[in-house]
């Protein structure tokens, strides 16, 4: 059976992100999506709320999970036996960050978390995490960034964040 994990910080997922885990979701047999505990990063979702998102929006896909984890790669990859780590590429600016991340996550490994990479469809290869952030912070229209649904999860966190309830 081919399993596969889709790490990232989700924060939050688009379209982008979508795109990536219904085609990967078509080449490997299990998809883990794993979300990144980034304590350090100070996400606009808690780890919880990005790992419901994800479930919520890939509930159509029955052979997509998620999950998270904290720490390295390697070792969550190493604890639930996968092998293949999936990564979407938008531009020539991802390959270099990438690239590099890959290489390091195979050393470290000793070869045994190898990276694949999905180039992302054209008309999302404009999107990022930070610009629906960016966007939405400005009130500004994410409806095509991101889900009905996540797109009003996102507007509510800026409305308490002006209110200073977060
Ligand atoms: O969505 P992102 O923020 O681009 O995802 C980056 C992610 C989560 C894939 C990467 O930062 C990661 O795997 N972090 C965990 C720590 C780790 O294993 N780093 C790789 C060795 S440098």
């Amino acid at each position: 059976m081919k399993r596969a994990v889709y790490p990232g910080s989700f924060d939050p997922m688009t379209f982008g992100h979508l795109d990536i885990i219904r085609r990967a979701s078509e080449i490997f047999d299990v998809l883990i999506v794993a979300v990144l505990n980034n304590k350090g990063k100070c996400p606009l979702f808690s780890v919880e709320e990005r790992v419901n998102i994800l479930r919520e929006a890939t509930k159509d896909l029955p052979n997509v999970y998620v999950d998270s984890f904290s720490g390295l790669l390697i070792n969550y990859a190493a604890e639930n036996n996968l092998h293949v780590a999936v990564r979407g590429l938008r531009a020539i600016s991802d390959f270099e960050y990438e690239l590099q991340i890959a290489q390091t996550n195979r050393k470290l490994s000793n070869g045994k978390l190898d990276t694949i990479f999905l180039t992302t469809s054209l008309e999302y290869a404009y999107l990022s995490s930070s610009s629906v952030k960016e966007i939405a912070s400005f009130n500004g229209d994410i409806s095509q960034c991101v889900p009905e649904f996540v797109a009003d999860l996102i507007h509510e966190k800026y409305k308490n964040k002006e209110q200073g309830n977060e």
